[in-house]
């Protein structure tokens, strides 16, 4: 049966006669076999550098202590300490392992005159326990890659099962705040429910006055809004995670923009200032609807977060030539190690876990800003206050 390429195996032969090495190569002919010849000590070490042998083949009856040198150097060596050396020597030679080192790899021996059968079948034994050994440690590498793949695959998967765990404890928290979130509403809503059908079950129509009325339906309108928002808000988050949030541009005058939302605002939050400074001729092709709900959610934190304090609203160019549009509040500002992680879904700072909230405006608008190919930014220093800064380009890029 041929074997395959891979299975060859390579031999050194050392002598100082060259017409005995000829011989030796004539005698291991073999499509298997390959065999490398040295007339010198120098020479065999230089192709023991350069090849991995799996049998040397070295005459001590001519070099005499050349060849036993050769041997100790072989064993010296860390690369060739467990080559197999068969001495070539005369049989009236007193023989036995007598160099340094001999008692780390095999040593044999073959005398002269040679008898042909002898020289192959210790060539044979010795190759193929090369063979053998070398499939060992295919074997054993194939072991150490698989098992590494393993590993890895259990790490992959352990990580995996970590981020399954925190989207479920995410999802979980998300329920409860939600739900928690339209409780509110929806429980004030019902309260004003059933007293108004238990006067209306009394007959006492003269407390539905006038003034009473206006205040009803504002109450309910709040709530209603409010419900609306929530639901919305988790709509685009949802819109978000699948990058479905479309931006439909059309001409918008920004500063327009900022004084009706502004004014909107003004009639629902009668106790806290708000100023607006607004350039004229700030337009651009964005989203009105969206940009306005960007500023809605900025204001909507300046009034939460602002303490009372006044809040502006400014509109104006930017030096990098984009439109800028600012809301800063006087109110509790926001220490520098939490700036970044208040713009991921529902990160809320303890100052914050007062005022109702799902932490998911900034998250929603500096998504909606990105989608126009603008920025989102905020500068505060806690206890002062803080500005968030929205830039967006005046032209469509691409
Ligand atoms: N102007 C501000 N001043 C101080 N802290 C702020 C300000 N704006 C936002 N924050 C902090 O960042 C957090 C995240 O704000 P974000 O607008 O995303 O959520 P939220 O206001 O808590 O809830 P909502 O989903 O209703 O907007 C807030 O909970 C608050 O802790
Ligand atoms: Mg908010």
């Amino acid at each position: 049966m041929s074997r395959p390429a891979t299975d060859v195996v390579k031999l050194l032969i050392v002598d100082d006669l060259p017409e005995n090495l000829l011989a030796l190569q004539a005698l291991l002919r073999d499509d298997q076999l390959e065999v490398h010849a040295a007339t010198s000590g120098e020479q065999a070490l230089s192709l023991l550098l350069e090849h991995e042998f799996a049998l040397a083949l070295l005459d001590v009856q001519r070099s005499g202590m050349a060849g036993l040198e050769l041997a100790e150097l072989i064993r010296g060596s860390s690369r060739t300490m467990h080559l197999p050396i068969v001495f070539v020597s005369a049989a009236d030679r007193e023989h036995g392992c007598t160099f340094r080192g001999c008692e780390h790899g095999a040593v044999d021996f073959l005398f002269k005159p040679l008898d042909a059968y002898a020289v192959k079948s210790k060539v044979r034994v010795f190759t193929e326990l090369h063979r053998k050994s070398r499939e060992l440690r295919r074997h054993v590498a194939e072991l150490e890659a698989a098992r590494a793949a393993h590993e890895q695959l259990l790490t992959t998967l352990r990580k995996t099962e970590d981020e399954l765990q925190r989207a479920l404890t995410v999802r979980d928290e998300f329920m409860s705040m939600v739900s928690h979130e339209l409780r509110t509403p929806l429980s004030v809503m019902t309260l004003d429910v059933a007293m108004r059908s238990g006067k209306l079950g009394k007959g006492d129509f003269a407390y539905f006055s006038p003034e009473r009325l206006h205040s009803m339906v504002g109450r309910d309108g709040r709530q209603l809004r409010s419900m609306t928002r929530l639901i919305d808000d988790m709509l685009d988050v949802s819109r978000i995670q699948h990058g479905k949030l479309s931006i439909r541009r059309r001409r918008t005058d920004l500063g327009e923009l900022a004084r009706h939302t502004v004014a909107d605002f003004a009639v629902h939050y009668r106790d806290v200032p708000l100023h607006v400074q607004a350039a004229a001729g700030i337009v651009g092709d964005w989203d009105d609807g969206r940009i306005e709900q960007v500023l809605v959610n900025l204001l909507s934190n300046g009034l939460r977060y602002g303490q009372g304090k006044p809040v502006l609203v400014e509109v104006g160019m930017a030096a990098d030539g984009m439109a800028l549009l600012a809301v800063t509040d006087q109110g509790l500002g926001i220490e520098p190690q939490d700036q970044q992680r208040i713009f991921e879904q529902f990160e809320r700072l303890e100052a914050a876990r007062s005022s109702p909230g799902m932490g998911l405006g900034l998250f929603i608008s500096r998504d909606i800003v990105r989608a126009h190919g603008g920025s989102l930014q905020v500068h505060s220093r806690p206890g002062e206050g803080s500005r968030f800064e929205v830039r967006l380009p005046m032209t469509t890029e691409g």
